[in-house]
């Protein structure tokens, strides 16, 4: 064979692979495209679709497209174990293992269970529904998931409202043998696999428990990269796995962990049980930090995150190396940790049980945070489109999604929290 031939036979193969991975690259395309497509029909009565990639405009993470749920609806679970993880009893791990014995998926590190519960109502009326989320705390097991519940008081200087319930339920009410319901894990709040970049994890209070999922998953798993957790509480009797985060910052050198006490007790001594009086901040971070560009996960309470994730958006750290997480209405003003704003259309809004009509101006991050600025009262449970909680029925118009949906939708409903009007909007709320 002469050299012109081979080298024609071998830009043949060449050309035949690269055609090859270009045809398998589009398919994928396609498909992907499809399960958006899917995800974003709203069906008889209502419209939704998925807008692309809007939270890129808005300065946050590009929107993931949503997985299916490792089981449908809700799997019982026992409580196998119950341990007090604080000086102040307030926070208790249940260890939950699954009813009928099958072993667990794994799930991403960050995310979080939402569960179903039947709590007794004090003033003698039937049981209630109630829908609560709770990350998950350890890294993936196939015997057990951990869940660290924080007992939730009467707000400040309101002793005659009613205690959490739901969290206080789960201490008071369930021990070990206790059975619960929960939806399989969900959430896009979790630690990116791929990544290389230093991770830097920023948790206040209760806010800590995702963060504790990924850092004993990197911890487990030997993950090569270089960890800061900030962890922010008032004091040390509030600080939860005292010993576990102790023995993880001196047996692995890649591991550096700093303890801010907001209002330290006159026990707690800094340099052994805390680096810095005060919160977690801006300054403290590039104080520690180096210059290298790091992926920041952060979860804490309204002042943390409505400080916090703007100014590390307003020192130039790329959108897509901010990842949060709130805990929902009691802890978050939305709109305030938005790094910038959502988009204003002409759109009315009417809730047609309430009988009111509103104006969207963009001032609210959804429509969830537009009725319930309206006083109206919605369910909510995850504010993440995961529970189907806050699911509405559209009577007309057409909404669009922040991000894929985790909840299972029934045909012209929307989830509110995820979502913004596009046209004028009727829901039957
Ligand atoms: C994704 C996600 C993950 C989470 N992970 C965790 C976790 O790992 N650990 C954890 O502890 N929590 C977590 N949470 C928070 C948790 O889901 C609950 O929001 C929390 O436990 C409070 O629920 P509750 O039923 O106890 O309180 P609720 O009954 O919902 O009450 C909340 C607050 O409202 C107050 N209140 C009651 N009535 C009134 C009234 N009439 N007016 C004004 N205020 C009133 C209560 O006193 C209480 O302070 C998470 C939330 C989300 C969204
Ligand atoms: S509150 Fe959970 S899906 Fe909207």
């Amino acid at each position: 064979m002469s050299n012109a031939t081979l080298v024609l036979l071998i830009t043949a193969a060449i050309l035949a692979q690269v055609a090859v991975f270009g045809l398998f690259g589009w398919l994928r395309q396609r498909a992907q495209l499809r399960v958006l497509e899917r995800r974003g029909e709203g069906g008889a009565g209502g419209a939704v679709r998925m807008v692309g990639k809007p939270e890129q405009d808005q300065g946050l993470d590009p929107a993931p497209v949503a997985q299916a749920p490792a089981w449908p609806g809700h799997r019982e679970f026992v409580v196998q174990r119950r341990v007090i993880e604080d000086g102040n009893g307030a926070v208790c791990s249940f260890y939950l293992s699954p009813a009928d014995g099958q072993p667990l998926p794994t799930y991403r590190p960050g995310q979080y269970l939402t569960f179903k519960l039947e709590v007794p109502d004090p003033t003698g009326g039937p049981p209630k529904t109630l829908v609560r989320c709770y990350s998950l705390s350890d890294r993936p097991r196939t015997d057990c998931y951990r869940v660290s519940i924080k007992r939730v008081p009467p707000p400040p200087g309101r002793p005659d409202l009613p205690a959490g319930v739901v969290s206080n339920h789960f201490h008071d009410q369930l021990k070990e043998g206790s059975r619960v319901w929960a939806r399989a894990p969900s959430g896009h709040f979790f630690l990116t696999q791929d990544s290389v970049l230093p991770v830097v994890l920023i948790g206040g209070g209760i806010g800590i428990t995702p963060l504790l999922s990924i850092l004993n998953t990197m911890s487990d798993r030997a993950d090569p990269r270089e960890v800061w957790l900030f962890y922010g509480v008032r004091n040390g009797a509030e600080r939860i796995m005292s010993e576990h985060l102790k023995t993880l910052s001196e047996g692995q050198p890649g591991f550096h962990l700093h303890c801010c006490y907001a209002v330290p007790d006159p026990d707690d001594l800094l340099g052994r049980d805390y680096q810095q009086q005060g919160y977690v901040d801006l300054a403290l971070l590039q104080r520690t930090l180096d210059f290298r560009r790091h992926e920041f996960y952060v979860c804490g309470p309204p002042a943390m995150m409505e400080s916090l994730v703007p100014a590390l958006a307003a020192q130039g750290v790329p959108a897509a190396d901010i990842h949060y997480e709130s805990f929902g209405p009691a802890s978050l003003n939305t709109r305030a940790v938005h790094v910038s704003t959502t988009r204003a259309n002409t759109s009315v809004v009417r809730f047609s049980r309430s009988g009111k009509t509103v104006s969207w101006d963009g001032a609210a991050a959804s429509l969830l945070d537009l009725a319930e600025g309206q006083g109206i009262v919605v369910d909510s449970g995850c504010r993440a489109g995961s529970c189907g909680t806050c699911q509405t029925r559209i009577e007309s118009g057409a909404v669009t999604y922040s991000q894929a949906p985790d909840a299972d939708l029934k045909p012209g409903h929307c989830l509110l929290c995820i979502s913004t009007p596009t046209t004028d909007l009727t829901l039957t709320l």
